[in-house]
């Protein structure tokens, strides 16, 4: 005879932990202390775009004019906001269309809020393998902004070009990148860097009262770079006898002067492949200044703003 069984439903309770991760976040614009270190969930990378577990991110001069609230003409924020654009890391996600990218490759980049543990990347490369995360971190923008300043001033073989703020990221990569390509360098730079600055491979004068008559003493000028923004805009165009042979990527008077302010980004891409074989090649090397925690933003954006940094600052993750 057919028995009915009574069947017991469990009732099994599920428990999802989401683990977030650490990240600088800013609701207002303000000083160093508007910097938070929060937790946040990991962002997901979009069409074309991978995500990265970050080692390292690099602190620009834009990140601190960006959280200054300076740069919102042309770098809308919406807040609460993170900071951050380069860094180095290895992929724990690839998004949808992305070739020749997998989990697990060691890269750096250029991406969004990448002062954190988790960072989505939109332009990316290969990490050199010469280099450290500690040390691929402080590339990305640098090699783009050199790469591009050295173009539109047109630097050529056997000519000399005045670099004004020589001894920051960007002018360390611009030294050495013309020297590679047989162009002299006069560089401009404080006490403490002169010896720097001719380990690279430049000429080298310190800025301040006379400097004019030092740059003279040590050469003609064909071309010249401002990447201080020190207001020596019409002692270079006096200097090079031509504002057309005069570049700047940090005075906002550059109009005024006849001058060309060079200020959209380039090739990213491009940047970073070429980088990389100078990186190989041994014709480039960016010094890591300092290095800080996740934690140490604010010193990090204090000490970058103070406008004496060899290389680039880096946060470690
Ligand atoms: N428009 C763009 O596309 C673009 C791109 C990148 C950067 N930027 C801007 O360009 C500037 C430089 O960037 P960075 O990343 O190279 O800066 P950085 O790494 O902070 O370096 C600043 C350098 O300026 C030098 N310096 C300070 N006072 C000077 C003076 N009176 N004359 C000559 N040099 C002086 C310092 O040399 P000492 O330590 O020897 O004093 C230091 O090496 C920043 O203002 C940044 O915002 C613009």
């Amino acid at each position: 005879m057919p028995c009915n069984k009574a069947i017991r439903y469990k009732t099994i309770t599920v428990s999802v932990i989401v683990v977030g991760v650490k990240k600088i976040m800013y609701s207002r614009f303000g000083g160093p202390e508007v910097l938070e270190l929060v937790e946040s969930e990991r962002p997901h990378p979009g069409e074309g775009q991978i995500r990265i577990s970050v080692r390292a991110a690099a602190v620009n001069a834009f990140d601190w004019r960006v959280r200054e609230g300076q740069r919102l003409g042309t770098h809308p924020v919406t807040l609460p906001s993170g900071l951050g654009i380069d860094a180095s890391g290895v992929v724990d996600m690839v998004g949808p269309g992305v070739m020749g990218t997998a989990v697990g490759d060691a890269v750096f980049g250029e991406g969004r809020d990448t002062y954190a543990e988790s960072a989505v990347m939109t332009v990316w490369h290969p990490m050199p393998a010469p280099l450290s995360y500690e040390e691929a971190a402080g590339y990305p923008s640098v090699l783009e902004a050199a790469l591009r300043v050295l173009d539109e001033v047109e630097a050529r073989s056997g000519e000399t070009l005045l670099v004004s703020g020589a001894a920051g990221g960007v002018g360390s990569a611009v030294v050495q990148i013309a020297r590679s390509r047989g162009v002299h360098v006069i560089g401009t730079a404080g006490t403490g860097n002169q010896r720097y600055l001719r380990s690279i491979g430049a000429s080298a004068t310190t800025y301040g009262d006379g400097w004019v008559e030092r740059v003279r003493a040590l050469g003609t000028i064909d071309a010249a770079l401002d990447l201080a923004g020190a207001g020596v805009l019409p002692q270079l165009v006096q200097l090079t006898g031509n504002p057309n042979r005069v570049v700047t990527i940090a005075d906002l008077d550059a109009a005024q002067h006849g001058v060309h302010f060079s200020g959209a980004a380039g090739d990213v891409a491009g940047a970073l492949a070429e980088g990389s074989r100078l990186v190989v090649d041994g014709v480039l090397k960016l010094p890591v200044a300092a290095t800080y925690t996740l934690a140490e933003a604010a010193a990090a954006h204090v000490d970058s703003r103070a406008g004496h940094t060899r290389g680039r600052r880096i946060i470690v993750i």
